[in-house]
């Protein structure tokens, strides 16, 4: 077997290697070197993978429906250098809080592109959104509906809304990350009339212009027909509003498309995605003889997960003799809490030794005061020993947006690589950092 052939490369980003020396090769820079220059753990974003994500986004999108616009969901993770490479791509921005609009307004990233959405924005944020004229805001209580409506005619403004609706459709995916069910914090259902409400009285606001409607269903959804199930449903149901004046010039299916983070894992391609939603919109819409809307996609695992790689040091190697081998690593449930929360099941690469065949059972352990910190269990790899850099593929997506500092650990630097040559693009923390709101 090839080296090369020994890496899952299927969760890897595209052209990731092994080099003559056994090394993992990211972006064509060998991850011991960058474990050697950043420190430890450190999260390295491939950029070429994230950028051509994006572009197949809005090809396959766009080739079946040109009226697509690609939001891009900045909780999966965001920095001021991303949002200039989102820009630079031609995605608008799904913000969720009054600090990543803040984020997305330092970098002078278009405005007009970004829609707010959020279960409980705050009358702050919501200002905070009429002020700096963004895009849209996504309505997703009637408490909001009446604040905003209020904002916007302090401010003298039409604020252009999407309404969230919940269409009672499982997408089969973790009960934590699950939106679009009967029994969801998350926007106004169909079931129990909430959405025809919204509906109605959103048309009567005076500062409020309601340009569609919004669903989300979960994430990440590696099933094509809780997707082509939804927009028949929501579309029909729009179309039930239309004597009352509601125009459909836009259309959201949220976002939830998935990704392999195991070498078995096969999520659909972004084309199958674009063609279940595109197709069934297109034939339900001719079907009821509306309009075709404009199509919003907020694709934030998919264009960021797969580009990102966890580097990691190994310390501390404890056997329990018959019971387990804990290897244990410099970071943990602090950059990634998913296998903590969610039961996340990630790949484990030894970085330097991805020539060498695994030999041996091991847990993998992080550094925080907790059992449960362990961010794989069981997993075959080559005889690890202290010093050794293990990578964790698949790490973009909500590791470094929600990490913490728990047991004040400071969060790790991100590294942007591309052609051999190597970024920063977010630095360590410091001791200094974590203190720095503390008043004494
Ligand atoms: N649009 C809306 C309205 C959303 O709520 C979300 C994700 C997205 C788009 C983007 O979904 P994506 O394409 O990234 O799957 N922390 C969890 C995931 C939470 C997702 C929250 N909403 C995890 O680590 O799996």
């Amino acid at each position: 077997m090839t080296p090369e052939a020994m890496i899952p490369q299927t969760v890897l980003p595209q052209g990731a290697t092994v080099n003559g020396q056994g090394h993992l090769v990211i972006g064509g820079c060998d991850t011991l070197d960058l474990a050697d220059e950043f420190g430890t753990p450190v999260y390295i974003l491939d950029e070429e993978s994230l950028r051509q994500k994006c572009r197949r986004f809005v090809q396959e999108f766009q080739k079946r429906h040109p009226a697509t616009q690609v939001v891009y969901a900045s909780k999966a993770y965001i920095n001021p250098a991303l949002a200039k490479i989102f820009a630079e791509e031609g995605l608008g921005l799904d913000v969720v809080s009054g600090g990543e609009l803040a984020l997305a307004k330092s970098v002078d990233f278009p405005l007009d592109q970004v829609y707010f959405h959020g279960n409980n924005k705050s009358p702050q944020e919501l200002a905070e959104a009429v002020e700096n004229n963004i895009g849209w805001v996504v309505l997703d209580s009637f408490h909001e509906l009446e604040i905003l409506n209020a904002i916007a005619g302090d401010a003298g403004k039409i604020q252009n809304v999407l309404i969230r609706v919940s269409p009672g459709i499982d997408p089969h995916t973790h009960a934590h990350t699950t939106t679009g069910i009967l029994d969801s914090k998350f926007g106004f259902s169909i079931q129990t009339g909430h959405a025809a409400q919204a509906i109605r009285q959103t048309l009567q606001a005076a500062n409020l212009s309601l340009r569609g409607l919004h669903f989300h269903l979960g994430s990440p959804i590696f099933e094509l027909e809780p997707y082509r199930a939804a927009v028949d449903l929501v579309i029909r149901f729009a179309s039930e509003f239309r004597e009352d004046g509601l125009e459909l010039k836009e259309f959201s299916p949220g976002g939830g498309f998935a990704i392999a983070y195991t070498r078995d894992q096969e999520p659909p391609d972004v084309g199958e995605y674009a063609e279940a939603i595109v197709s069934t919109m297109i034939s339900t819409c001719q079907e009821l003889s509306m309009p075709l809307p404009r199509l919003i996609i907020e694709p934030g695992r998919s264009i960021i997960g797969p580009a990102g790689v966890a580097l990691y040091r190994v310390g501390t190697i404890k056997d329990i003799p018959g019971v387990r081998r804990y290897v244990s690593v410099d970071g943990g449930m602090g950059d990634n809490i998913r296998p903590a929360l969610y039961q996340a099941v990630y790949e484990v690469i030894a970085a330097g030794k991805a020539d060498q065949k695994p030999s041996r059972k091991v847990t993998i352990a992080g550094k925080y005061c907790e059992s449960g910190d362990l961010l794989a269990t069981d997993i075959m790899l080559p005889e690890m020993e202290t010093g050794d850099i293990i990578a964790i593929p698949a790490a973009g997506a909500y590791c470094p947006s929600m990490a913490s500092n728990y047991n004040l650990n400071p969060r790790p630097p991100m590294v942007l690589v591309r052609n051999g040559e190597s970024r920063l693009i977010r630095r360590r923390e410091s001791y200094q950092d974590m203190m720095h709101c503390d008043v004494v």
